[in-house]
């Protein structure tokens, strides 16, 4: 069995952006500039964003964060959007979800221009990848093909079954997978809360990837030796083991799945460290007007 070290992948490629920053600003190109809006102090939204701008820092590029009250108007989010639109400095724009619930995310995504949507949430980039087109990738699948490709992990005329439909994880990954690519090019099953046989389904696959929110829920008897099992789970758990009294747990029941594997990814520090560099990586894409002109 091999882990899947994403932690160490990540902070690699972390270091190669670095580096293709440094190139191209010496040679007189512009600093990246990413900016995030964070709607409100949700603390899972404030540590999401705080690791987005550390993760700016580190490889060199420029970030902005601009702070929204909780109870401002959708309007006044709508118009920093479009002002950030406008800004020829500023390279990608993300808005930290979830927003509170009076402001209309879809509305708020579709404001977001696409060239400058390095999340991948625009439904134009959506289309231009379920088409084959360049497009910014959302932040999970993007880190999940790029952690098979460096993890040397063949995916061609293999089975990949998906746990999970979500518009971040779920859908876009079943997309990846089974487009005609290296990796990809495989025979992808989404199951969802209406499939019929979820174990008998998982026990077919080669590659599984686990992405419904449900702590523990891939277990030893549900996979076949020699499976390749990407956990995208991070549930917040109770627990006496910690000083803080919960830990991060994944949808698969690691422990007892491992032994199976060929490779697996750990929770946390496998497929989570994964999300910023991509986020990283639609940066630097942007700045180079590598999609769009
Ligand atoms: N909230 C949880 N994940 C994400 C993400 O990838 N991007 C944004 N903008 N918000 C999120």
């Amino acid at each position: 069995m091999s882990l899947i070290n994403g932690k160490e992948i990540s902070e690699k490629i972390k270091d190669e952006i670095a580096s293709r920053v440094r190139e191209h600003t010496a040679s007189g190109g512009k600093v990246p500039h990413l900016a995030a809006i964070i709607v409100g102090n949700d603390p899972a939204s404030e540590t999401y964003v705080s690791h987005k701008v550390k993760a700016c820092e580190r490889v060199g590029f420029r970030s902005t964060l601009v702070r929204i009250d909780e109870n401002a108007e959708e309007q006044e989010l709508l118009e920093k959007v479009s002002e950030i639109n406008q800004d020829d400095d500023i390279d990608g724009l993300i808005v930290q979800l979830p927003l509170p619930g009076h402001m209309s995310e879809e509305k708020v995504i579709e404001t977001i221009s696409y060239k400058k949507d390095v999340d991948g949430f625009h439904p134009v980039n959506v289309g231009r990848m379920a088409i084959g087109l360049p497009a910014y990738l959302p932040a999970t699948p993007f880190g999940i093909m790029e952690l098979l490709r460096r993890s040397g992990i063949k995916t061609k005329g293999k089975h990949c079954v998906i746990l999970g439909r979500s518009n971040i994880v779920g859908k876009p990954m079943s997309l990846l997978m089974s487009r005609k690519a290296e990796p990809g090019n495989c025979t992808v099953t989404i199951c969802h809360s209406s499939t019929v046989d979820i174990p008998g389904t998982c026990r077919t696959a080669d590659i599984i990837i686990a992405a419904m929110g449900t702590p523990g829920f891939l277990k030893a008897d549900m996979v076949k030796e020699g499976a390749v099992v990407i956990d995208v789970g991070i549930t917040r758990v109770k627990s006496d083991k910690t000083k803080s009294g919960w830990k991060l747990t994944g949808d698969v029941d690691f422990e007892n799945v491992a032994p199976k594997c060929s490779h697996i990814t750990p929770v946390p520090g496998g497929v989570g460290p994964m999300t910023i560099v991509s986020l990283l990586e639609n940066t630097l894409m942007a700045a180079g007007r590598k999609i769009y002109t």
